[in-house]
């Protein structure tokens, strides 16, 4: 039981429907600012948002030999995933049960015993106690042998394509069941290379002053990419040009986003508030994975889901984690540490047993549009720190406005698209230039179920309008 949430009273828990106005009847989704800056709200998520199912941990060429751990956060509490002398990964919280401090300090390492920095107790990588310092003469009481005194597992751990989920609780869906149909594009990430994937090292990790949710919304936000990545475009247009006169050819080949602007592009919502952007590359032959190509329809995979692989796509798992691949590959990772402060942290991911020249490219384009140093993700973050700077517009009304693109376009159930590749999500807007919005409200729905669900209450359609 977490003792940090004792306030049943809070609106969120009582009737959290009053921050949505859902009505799909009326072609009408708004959300409420509150939801961006509420400090007892923010806990609330943290424990029933982020503590109470699935978040993603970490992808399992982080931990590739007996001993290696690897750290980080479910919601508040730090937890660290072993991979035991047995192969096998194992969850824990990182907190040494002695009294609490934390017992891997590091990212990540290699250890097969680790001891605890403050007395020294000693945990193997199966999470095990072996050594109690100086216990013999210490005076014991015989119950204090009768107690377990190894590391708390989490609820549970599961992997999917090398990816590594865990949950504190462990009364929550098969993890498979969680993901539903949106498997299908991890497996357009998993599929690319018959090794499997990896994450490349390395990893960058900065910290934004706005609320998490605002990443998420960005994430799925095909609108903003004509004026907050025209910088982007510009710089790659003129570097392109120079690099080509100058040596006769472009090293980059940069994403071109105005040549995306005008495809069929869309969105798809799934259960448990995972949602799709997708697009239309036209020089799909500048992707890193091209040449890769024939081997993928040579070892058999579905020449469908090939064709995926370099469409634009982001897939945004609830709650914590967006699978990228737009300008690259690229994983992102939350970690809300505050209503108006937010870690993220990226890591670039690639097949592997790919060619030189194509891992080349790869990180010359993903250092070129991502990280704190690209020339684009400084200006995403820029737009969420002005949200907050600009008071959330509460001036102008306590209703955000940003959810009405695409509401006369999105159908329910699966498009053509979806038919095609045999998925079956909530909610489909395909179509050229509608820059979907509608999208959003799958994330949000979801937010709302789970708070509907801690205050003991039935939500009512909340997958599909709490107010309609
Ligand atoms: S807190 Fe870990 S050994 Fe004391
Ligand atoms: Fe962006």
């Amino acid at each position: 039981m977490d003792m940090r949430v004792t306030d049943g009273r809070h609106p969120a828990l009582t009737d959290p429907g009053r921050y949505f106005v859902d009505q799909p009847a009326q072609s009408q989704f708004n959300v409420h600012r509150d939801l961006f800056r509420d400090a007892e709200l923010f806990e609330l998520e943290m424990a029933h948002v982020f503590e109470a199912s699935w978040v993603y941990l970490c992808h399992e060429s982080q931990l590739r030999s007996a001993n290696d751990y690897y750290t980080t956060h479910i919601g508040r509490t730090p937890v660290v995933v072993l991979r035991g002398q047995d192969g096998a990964l194992r969850g824990f919280v990182n907190a040494c049960p002695h009294r609490g401090t934390r017992l891997y300090t590091a990212r990540q390492g290699n250890a097969q015993v680790q001891m605890c920095p403050y007395h020294a107790w000693c945990f193997d990588s199966a999470g095990q106690c072996v050594k109690i310092k100086d216990q013999p003469q210490a005076g014991y009481a015989p119950s204090f042998g009768r107690q377990s005194h190894d590391l708390k597992p989490l609820g549970r751990l599961a992997s999917y394509q090398g990816f590594v989920f865990g949950a504190l609780p462990a009364d929550v869906p098969a993890l498979a069941d969680y993901l539903g149909d949106a498997r299908f594009f991890i497996d357009t990430f998993a599929q690319q290379s018959a090794q499997g994937m990896e994450i490349l090292p390395g990893e960058v990790s900065y910290v934004f002053r706005a609320n998490w949710k605002l990443q998420v919304e960005n994430t799925m936000d095909i609108y903003h990419l004509t004026t907050v990545h025209s910088t982007f475009a510009k710089i790659v247009q003129q570097r392109g040009a120079r690099e080509a006169a100058a040596a006769g050819a472009d090293k980059v080949k940069a994403v071109n986003l105005g040549a995306l602007a005008g495809q069929e592009q869309g969105t798809y919502t799934f259960p448990h508030g995972h949602t799709v952007f997708w697009g239309t590359d036209p020089l799909r032959e500048n992707r890193a994975l091209w040449a890769m190509r024939p081997d993928l329809l040579d070892r058999g995979v579905d020449p469908q889901q090939v064709e995926w692989m370099f469409r634009p796509r982001v897939l945004n798992f609830f709650p914590n984690i967006q699978f990228v691949d737009s300008a690259c590959m690229q994983l992102r990772v939350i970690r809300p540490l505050a209503p108006d402060r937010t870690e993220m942290t990226m890591f670039c991911l690639a097949p592997r047993g790919e060619p030189a020249a194509g891992r080349r490219r790869r990180l010359r384009q993903y250092e070129d549009f991502f990280n704190a140093s690209g020339i684009a993700t400084p200006d995403d973050v820029a737009c969420y720190e002005d949200i907050h700077a600009g008071g959330l517009g509460d001036a102008h009304s306590e209703w955000i406005q940003g959810f009405a693109r695409g509401m006369d376009k999105v159908i329910a159930g699966p498009d053509s698209h979806a038919r095609d590749i045999g998925i079956r999500p909530l909610e489909s807007c395909s179509g050229v230039e509608i820059q979907d919005e509608t999208v959003f409200r799958g994330f949000y729905r979801e937010w709302l179920a789970r708070m509907h669900k801690a205050g003991g209450a039935q939500p009512a359609q909340a997958a599909a309008g709490a107010r309609a």
